[in-house]
């Protein structure tokens, strides 16, 4: 093991300096921690035992070769220091997490199997690093609606996620496509509303477009996503749940049509993409239910934030009923619009009186209603977290470019199936959330950024890791690192860092382009990139001004 280890750490840390010698772990490894360290010891232990085949087990301080000690920091801040005969790991309690994995990447790329290999030798290089992160959140959204993954995908995201200090993950739980979140008091939205008979090819947007012909569907009980839970906290990383209202709403009115606008006209759980029609209404009974909901979603997610999504809600429907009309004039209210802005004001209260923090997409702050905690996910560009911040909200950084890597890696015909072009390692690397921003002040209201893992045309595990890496190791380095490197300099520390990833099995994008059996082909995954990136982006400034999609991007 030679230092030169130090030049492939991703992220990377704010120093790093090698030191003459190297720490050979023995097979028995004694371990100290304080208390504030326990949970880092814990992983620590777990994490290499199965990796590497050495014992762990706890010893004096003196006599230890992996020491972990706790400032009781509220920070993620974290020093390593090793030398011939320890490695001291020091921090806040969340930093020494960060810590741990930097401690991973220091030692052999077989530490990411799940079991050990004859012939690796446990060395560690003598250094001193120190590290702290620049942003608050790191975050990475999946969706689980569009296309379901198995429990175990998500659990290998976060060991993933872990890897690169990221400390959120955002669950896209429910959307038009399907409802994944097992619910006690209204069971019908997983027997209804977490399966299709179908799947439109391609970004289909409507019913006559071509389907699959394959049903398509899961959930996850509430004592998986519990695990899930459990898991992500103990690498550090909190699960942060979405539940998306009023519009993506179809799975939802699919099980229970007395929630949606025409409760007359039964839907089916969704098959194709695109922006509907169908919102929940905002009527006594279906608040009352949405509570119910949330209620049992609070349950299982700890997590201060909750997202209730609030994006791409055409209000034609609670024009149009009569009965959503009577409502809002029963409240004294002047239209849809003041209606949305009640809806909003009611989830943010709610969640307040619960100690919760309200998430939305950014549309919400075009309606407002949001309480002082409320945060803003920019979505449509960075104008609506600009707004959002300017007005003395907290946003979180999410713009289409480049933070959306459901857009094809490359503009090769080669690359999978994609939902447009292009976001390519490098516009993720190069993406500097303070750029455009106006003012410095308001900038501070930027907690952090995040990626978002769209599914409509992720199809598979093994699409959604292509998709995902190595732009996550990316975005890993814009979320965590103060300073960057130029890209080629970046490219040369991840082509090492990508032997990480082999270790673990990732099925990441190489460097040099897709594997023959990475390509979309002629068939179900061949590429034909719907949107041009570029040419939307125009758009989509445009669109920021309002807080309704235009009616060209409506479904059906
Ligand atoms: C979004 O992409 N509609 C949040």
């Amino acid at each position: 093991m030679s230092s030169d280890v130090l030049a492939t750490l991703v992220p990377q840390p704010v120093s790093a300096s090698a030191r003459p010698g190297s720490l050979a772990l023995p097979a028995q490894v004694g371990i100290w921690r304080d208390d504030g360290a326990a949970a880092a010891a814990d992983l620590l232990t777990i994490e290499l035992s199965r990796a590497t085949g050495l014992r762990f087990a706890p010893a004096a301080r003196e006599a230890a070769q992996i020491v972990l000690h706790s400032d009781g920091d509220s920070g993620e801040h974290y020093r390593i220091e090793i030398d011939e005969r320890r490695a001291s790991i020091s921090g806040s309690p969340a930093g020494l997490i960060h810590g741990v994995y930097t401690l991973r990447q220091l030692l052999p790329a077989a530490n990411w199997r799940a079991a050990p290999l004859p012939g690796v030798a446990w060395n560690l290089p003598a250094c001193l690093i120190e590290d702290r992160p620049r942003f608050g959140w790191r975050g990475c959204m999946l969706d689980t609606a569009r296309h379901f993954s198995p429990k175990q995908t998500i659990l290998r995201f976060v060991d993933l996620l872990a890897m690169h200090h990221f400390n959120r993950l955002h669950l896209h739980l429910t959307d038009d496509q399907g409802w994944r979140v097992e619910i006690k008091a209204f069971p019908k939205l997983t027997e209804v509303g977490s399966h299709r008979a179908n799947t439109g090819l391609g970004f289909a947007v409507s019913a006559t477009e071509p389907h699959d012909g394959t049903p398509h569907g899961g959930y996850y009980t509430q004592d998986d996503l519990r695990e899930i839970v459990a898991y992500a906290a103990a690498r550090g990383i909190i699960v942060m749940p979405e539940i998306e209202l009023p519009g993506h709403a179809r799975a939802l009115i699919a099980a229970y049509p007395e929630f949606g606008c025409l409760p007359d006209e039964p839907v089916d759980v969704g098959t194709y993409f695109g922006i509907s029609r169908d919102l929940v209404n905002p009527l006594p009974h279906t608040i009352a239910a949405l509570e119910t909901i949330f209620e049992e979603l609070l349950t299982i997610f700890p997590s201060p934030w909750i997202h209730v999504g609030g994006d791409e809600a055409p209000l034609e429907r609670w024009r149009d009923s009569p009965a959503i009309r009577a409502h809002i004039a029963s409240l004294g209210l002047p239209d849809a619009e003041a209606m949305r802005t009640w809806f909003t004001a009611h989830f943010a209260e709610f969640l307040n009186a619960r100690g919760r923090r309200l998430v939305g997409w950014d549309e919400i702050i075009h309606y407002g209603g949001l309480t002082p905690s409320s945060v803003i996910m920019s979505w449509r560009g960075e104008k609506g977290g600009m707004k959002a911040a300017q007005e003395g909200y907290d946003v979180l950084m999410a713009p289409v470019f480049p933070t959306y890597f459901d857009y094809a890696q490359d503009e090769g015909a080669d690359e999978p199936l994609s939902i447009g072009q292009s976001v390519l390692l490098e516009d993720v690397y190069a993406y500097e959330p303070s750029a455009r921003w106006p003012d410095k002040a308001s900038f501070d209201k930027v907690l952090g950024v995040q990626c978002q893992l769209w599914r409509e045309v992720i199809l598979d595990e093994a699409h959604l890791e292509y998709m995902a890496f190595p732009r996550v190791c990316a975005l890993a380095e814009v979320a965590w690192s103060e300073t960057r490197d130029d890209f080629a300099a970046f490219r040369q520390r991840l082509a090492h860092h990508l032997a990480r990833l082999d270790a673990y099995g990732v099925n990441y994008r190489p460097l040099a382009g897709p594997r023959p059996w990475q390509q979309g082909g002629a068939g179900r995954k061949a590429y034909q990139p719907r949107f041009n990136l570029k040419e939307a982006l125009a758009n989509l400034d445009q669109w920021a001004e309002s807080g309704e999609p235009p009616a060209e991007h409506l479904a059906d």
